[in-house]
């Protein structure tokens, strides 16, 4: 019978015997899978596992300190790198969403890869992969196991990706790989926390990014997640977020014309992100959520919901 317990137990004797000696390498991403996976290996060989938390400037809000901070606590060596700027840069005057994407994994790359070369003698890159993973490339185009795996074609390949990889999650679903963390002793909101893309805010922010633009949706995107937590709502909704659109709008402010910027909120309910409904959100929830953000955000005017199902949209909109 397959238990957490006994899955930990297994693979971190499998993990010792198949690594010994040898130094790991392990992008950290916030996200579920590779903090689990880096837990995983952390029992296995402690400190020979060099952890990287890349900042590339369009996570969520404060996010990156919390979360590494987090990660020092469970005792990981870890190192977070701030290349917002360099990010944020090459994305400069890109609009088209598939090329966001590339930037994003090609800067990555290079960020990981000098990080990489940092640590003398490593010989694997350990990756968070899951088994929907495997079988399904949909949340294999931008986190940092995922952009490893998309540039593989890719000719010269940077020196960390001719790295034996050990991938201990593979076999597993994401609620095994949740069950797995908690029977670790990991923190249940780390655990529980919606799937986020990798390329992040670049894919919500409809258009080009700026660092205003990267602002704005980090305030509309907080208070709108840490509403749904306050209302009971987080743990009901496989992924939610704002998206920030491209159209200004007219609005009036005491005896003010404004026109400025109008935000969508997505909630959806998913099992692995292929289908998706949306939500069904109470409208009090919805009223106080649109309230705060137009009297809060500077620049936003309107709020909108999202209130279409994939197929035949998508959960992100772009
Ligand atoms: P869509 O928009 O295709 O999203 O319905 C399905 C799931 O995949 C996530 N997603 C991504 N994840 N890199 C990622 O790591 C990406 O480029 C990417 N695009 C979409 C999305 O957040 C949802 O969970």
């Amino acid at each position: 019978d397959w238990t957490p317990q006994s899955f930990v137990e297994e693979t971190v004797e499998e993990l010792q015997q198949k690594i010994g000696n040898d130094k790991v390498v392990l992008g950290l991403s916030g996200g579920v899978d590779s903090s689990v996976a880096a837990m995983l290996l952390h029992k296995a060989i402690g400190k020979n596992l060099y952890c990287i938390f890349v900042n590339n400037g369009l996570l969520r809000k404060n996010e990156f300190l919390e979360v590494l901070d987090q990660y020092k606590d469970m005792g990981l060596n870890v190192k977070g790198v701030d290349a917002s700027a360099r990010f944020l840069e090459a994305l400069a005057g890109l609009s088209d969403p598939e090329e966001k994407r590339k930037a994003i994994g090609r800067v990555f790359i290079e960020v990981f890869d000098d990080e990489a070369h940092e640590i003398s003698d490593v010989t694997w890159l350990a990756q968070g992969t899951i088994y929907p993973d495997v079988i399904e490339s949909v949340s294999a185009t931008g986190g940092p196991s995922a952009t490893i795996k998309s540039h593989h074609n890719v000719g010269g390949l940077p020196d960390f990706m001719k790295l034996k990889i050990v991938e201990p999650l593979k076999a597993l679903f994401k609620d095994e790989v949740r069950r797995v963390g908690a029977s670790m002793g990991m923190d249940a909101n780390l655990l529980g926390r919606h799937p986020f893309p990798g390329p992040g805010l670049a894919i919500r922010i409809l258009g080009d990014i700026t660092a205003e633009k990267v602002r704005i949706l980090q305030e509309v995107d907080a208070i709108f997640i840490n509403g749904l937590k306050t209302w009971g709502l987080y743990d009901q909704v496989w992924q939610a977020g704002a998206i920030l659109l491209p159209v200004n709008s007219v609005g009036v402010m005491g005896d003010e014309r404004t026109y400025e910027k109008c935000v969508a909120l997505r909630a959806v309910e998913s099992t692995d992100g292929m289908t998706a409904d949306w939500v069904n959100l109470p409208y009090e929830f919805l009223q106080k959520t649109s309230n705060d953000i137009i009297n809060k955000v500077k620049g936003v005017n309107r709020v909108v919901y999202d209130i279409s199902s994939k197929p035949p949209a998508t959960i992100e909109w772009e």
